[in-house]
């Protein structure tokens, strides 16, 4: 079986301004030739800048989100081509907040990834269980539930990236066992359409745990919200996936 590409990856969220851009051009000075992917995916309004601020370097930039359909009347909204041609190469799709704030169910994640694969873009499809889920001993049914009804037809390592995100982990400093993280990691990859699907753990990832977490079996990378805004942060967790 072809092993899963090493990911890196970065959700700036609503954050960001393009003074920040700084910290996009640190890092593909501080990172030239790395042993992994690394991606940022800052807001929509700094895609542009930040594809030509980081041209010719080993960094990648994505989208947060995209419109399930290719274009048309839909206020707002930005479609997967338009990602693709400010210079994104991935989209973020069925992150829990956008599933929380904006409604999403995952046959519309499905829809949406299927418009970013027509554009070129990978794909990162996020799935994750509530505390309450958690607790009533549901995480599985939830995250193998999502995965099966968020991945469209011809999902496959080269256009899609699964990411686990305990809605309870993220922002909040708490992160699940070593073995919790492994039991997800491992019957996700077992229902993946393609073994090889690059599957990253997001919650809390930070330069003291990244280590720890990228030493799992089935953990080929992180998708890091708060520690991605400084290079000096994301760049210790970018160095522990290059020697994981
Ligand atoms: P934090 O790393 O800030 O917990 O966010 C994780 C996340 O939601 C990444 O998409």
């Amino acid at each position: 079986m072809t092993k899963a590409c090493k990911l890196a990856a970065g959700n700036w969220k609503m954050n960001g301004l393009h003074a920040d851009l700084d910290q996009a051009r640190a890092l593909a000075q501080a990172f030239p030739d790395p042993a992994c992917g690394v991606l940022l995916c800052p807001p929509a309004t700094l895609i542009a800048a930040m594809a030509q601020t980081v041209e010719g370097s080993a960094v990648m930039v994505g989208g947060q989100d995209c419109h399930a359909q290719a274009s048309g009347a839909h206020t707002g909204d930005i479609s997967a081509q338009m990602l693709a041609d400010s210079g994104a190469r991935h989209v973020i799709l069925g992150h829990s907040e956008r599933r929380a704030d904006h409604g999403e169910s995952s046959g519309l994640v499905a829809a949406k990834a299927a418009q970013a694969h027509a554009a070129g873009l990978v794909a990162i499809i996020c799935v994750g269980e509530t505390g309450a889920e958690r607790d009533a001993g549901q995480t599985l049914g939830v995250v193998l539930g999502q995965l099966a009804a968020s991945l469209p037809d011809g999902a496959d390592a080269a256009n899609t990236v699964v990411a686990y995100e305990p809605v309870w982990a993220i922002g909040t400093g708490r992160t699940p066992t070593l073995p919790q993280i492994a039991e997800v990691h491992d019957a996700l990859r077992a229902h993946l359409p393609d073994g090889a699907i690059s599957l990253l753990y997001g919650g809390s990832v930070k330069p003291g745990n990244a280590a720890e977490i990228f030493a799992i079996a089935n953990v080929d990378g992180a998708l890091v919200g708060g520690a991605s805004l400084k290079a000096a942060d994301f760049g210790q967790i970018i160095s522990a996936l290059e020697r994981a």
